[in-house]
């Protein structure tokens, strides 16, 4: 995977149920001044309906992997790639690391290695995150805040989840500088003013660079 030379892309990670999509409301509204770019997998184009089809269906794994990858593509294609050429922030609910984290689970015993599968899969094209706030929760916190939600997707067990965010905690410790642990027990308000800031700081130290 290539990094773009100094622009700004980040990503917000972690398993369903960690409030992803209340902190990225917070963080549309404390960061407008910085003009973000706010974008999502899967979903940033219609082929994340084809990935809720496969979802909902309970496709075979590879299909449904190849899918997400399918997304990830077009997103890069349509909104990534566009909005970084044109200097802009990016801030994606959901990357790359959602694929390697959940279908290194789902393809586990289908092919022989899922994560290098899968890695190869992104390689030479994808475009690695500068920075990715991993949001962290118990396992039981997260299934008691699925518990109200409607229509459960397979991935929303405690086994898979417990899978993929150990995963992810082995890719943050793999990854120290790019990674950010975001304690997402702690109050919404404080968990948005935490990365809000961290945010701010990026921008400010990217731009400082490149001045030099
Ligand atoms: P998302 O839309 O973020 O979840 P929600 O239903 O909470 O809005 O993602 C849908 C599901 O897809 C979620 O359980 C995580 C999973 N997922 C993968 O398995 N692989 C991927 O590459 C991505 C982007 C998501």
């Amino acid at each position: 995977m290539d990094t773009e030379g100094d622009l700004l892309l980040i990503t917000i990670e972690g398993i369903d149920g960690t409030g992803k999509s209340t902190l990225l409301t917070g963080l549309k509204s404390q960061l407008a001044e910085l003009n973000p770019i706010f974008t999502r997998e899967p979903g940033a184009t219609w082929v994340g309906e084809a990935v809720r089809r496969a979802i909902a269906e309970q496709i075979d794994p590879i299909t449904e992997a190849s899918l997400f990858v399918a997304d990830h593509a077009a997103h890069l294609a349509t909104v990534v790639r566009t909005a970084l050429a044109k200097g802009r922030l990016v801030i994606s609910d959901r990357y790359s690391d959602s694929r390697f984290a959940y279908q290194s689970v789902t393809l586990k015993g289908i092919v022989p290695d899922p994560e290098g599968w899968l890695r190869a899969m992104h390689d030479g094209w994808s475009i690695t995150p500068d920075r990715t706030f991993l949001l962290v929760l118990s396992i039981d916190d997260a299934l008691l805040r699925l518990a109200d939600k409607s229509g459960r997707e397979h991935f929303e067990k405690r086994e898979v989840l417990d899978a993929v965010q150990n995963n992810y905690l082995a890719y943050a410790r793999a990854e120290p500088s790019r990674f950010v642990i975001v304690d997402a027990a702690k109050d919404k308000e404080e968990i948005a003013n935490f990365v809000a800031d961290a945010i701010r700081q990026i921008v400010k130290s990217g731009k400082e660079g490149r001045k030099r």
